[in-house]
């Protein structure tokens, strides 16, 4: 067979999320968003940015990143897990997708053989281990999302990798201090040559209880990935960045990284640096503000319906079980529910692994009508 002929008979489909987003009716609403579209971004961000193009904004940076925002992150992360870090720990990658992506090719090159995820994922932590042929296995969460300790326990190897994330996508679990303690109590028992991949892109996002603490504080076989594109409501600027203890493992995914990218874009990460060094912390209050009345509103919702969810603290999404309602399989639902007039955007829950969910964003300043909507769709689904 040749490339045209594979080609024709081969599908490059876009990500589930992406699909069903475009479906939308344009007198939709969405609650499919998974960033802070409608938030405004804080004037610390874009003035940042501005200035850049009188600095070096327009030329390459070095393949690690911008030597300033490194020793940002460096020393704000090192505030947080008292470790002495320098630029050389950090590691400006182009959003914290392509931050996964060379952490594990990188881990790949260097001998992993299988990466351990959680059974309700946000999806590229399976789709990219793959691509570079590693062996791929979920581990157990409890009801609340919590992760089955007992479990994990059962199937670690010392030498996987082992991906988590807190707050998560889509579940909005977040783990507290106990259960990070828990955690690597168990890794530090069995993870002798492994390591942890901590995806902490919604850190900041957590407006309810314990504030999140990086896992870096408890555990230090540790990769930690973070980025601006949630808690800056700057998702477009694409910034994210690696943080290790082990400076040869981050020069290694360096190179590995420069095939990819080359260098990450100069002027968007002059814009993380306020981010980073907390200059936005207001405005971070007030977006923690919004989702949590979101949260709450969105919850007399699903109440009212009977659907069945865990109440979320972080990040911006509530994970709601339709199985009563649609059965085992939301897609056809969500994506005739963003087709029609008036209709709303969620997303179906095949999209992280649990078929019979649907993930309802909180990002949005139209909860409340989306949430109406909501109500109509699963009222004429029943009335069927
Ligand atoms: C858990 C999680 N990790 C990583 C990403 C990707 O982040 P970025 O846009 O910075 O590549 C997302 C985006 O939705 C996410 O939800």
């Amino acid at each position: 067979m040749t490339i045209d002929e594979r080609l024709a008979s081969t599908g490059f489909p876009l990500p589930a999320i992406r699909e069903v987003n475009l479906a939308l009716h344009p007198t939709g609403i969405s609650l499919g968003l998974g960033e802070l579209r409608d938030f405004e971004t804080d004037s610390k961000i874009t003035e940042s940015l501005i200035k850049s193009l009188n600095k070096n904004g327009m030329n390459y940076c070095p393949n690690a990143g911008l030597p300033e925002l490194r020793y940002a992150i460096a020393n704000a992360h090192g505030k947080e897990d008292e470790n002495n870090y320098t630029d050389e720990n950090v590691i400006i990658t182009v959003g914290v997708q392509n931050a996964i992506y060379s952490t594990v090719k990188t881990l790949k090159k260097l001998g992993a053989k299988r990466i351990l995820i959680p059974e309700i994922n946000f999806g590229i932590y399976k789709k990219i281990p793959l691509e570079f042929g590693l062996k791929v296995e979920t581990y157990r969460l409890n009801p609340d999302y919590g992760i089955d300790i007992d479990h994990l326990k059962n199937i670690i190897n010392e030498d996987d990798i082992v991906i988590i994330n807190s707050p998560a996508n889509p579940t909005g679990r977040v783990l507290d201090s106990s259960e990070q303690t828990m955690l690597s109590k168990l890794f530090r028992e069995k993870l002798k040559n492994g390591y942890v991949i901590s995806d902490e892109i919604y850190g900041k996002l957590v407006y309810e209880g314990e504030p999140f603490v990086p896992f870096s504080c408890f555990y230090d076989r540790v990769i930690t990935v973070s980025g601006i594109s949630k808690s800056g409501a700057s998702a477009g600027l694409r910034v994210g960045w690696i943080i290790t203890n082990n400076k040869f493992l981050a020069k290694a995914i360096v190179s590995n990284n420069a095939t990819i990218i080359s260098a990450p874009p100069t002027a968007n990460q002059y814009a993380a640096i306020p981010v980073v060094t907390g200059e936005t912390a207001e405005t971070l209050k007030r977006y923690n503000e919004i989702l949590k009345n979101n949260r709450n509103n969105a919850i007399e919702f699903l109440k009212k319906m009977q659907i069945p969810y865990v109440k979320p603290r972080g990040s911006f999404y509530i994970f709601a079980d339709l199985k009563s309602i649609v059965g085992e399989e939301t897609k056809r639902f969500c994506i005739d529910t963003a087709k029609k007039e008036n209709g709303v955007v969620v997303i179906p829950g095949g999209a992280f692994g649990a078929n019979s969910k649907i993930r309802i964003s909180l990002a949005t300043l139209k909860l409340i009508d989306g949430m109406k909507r909501l109500t109509e769709a699963v009222k004429s689904y029943t009335h069927k």
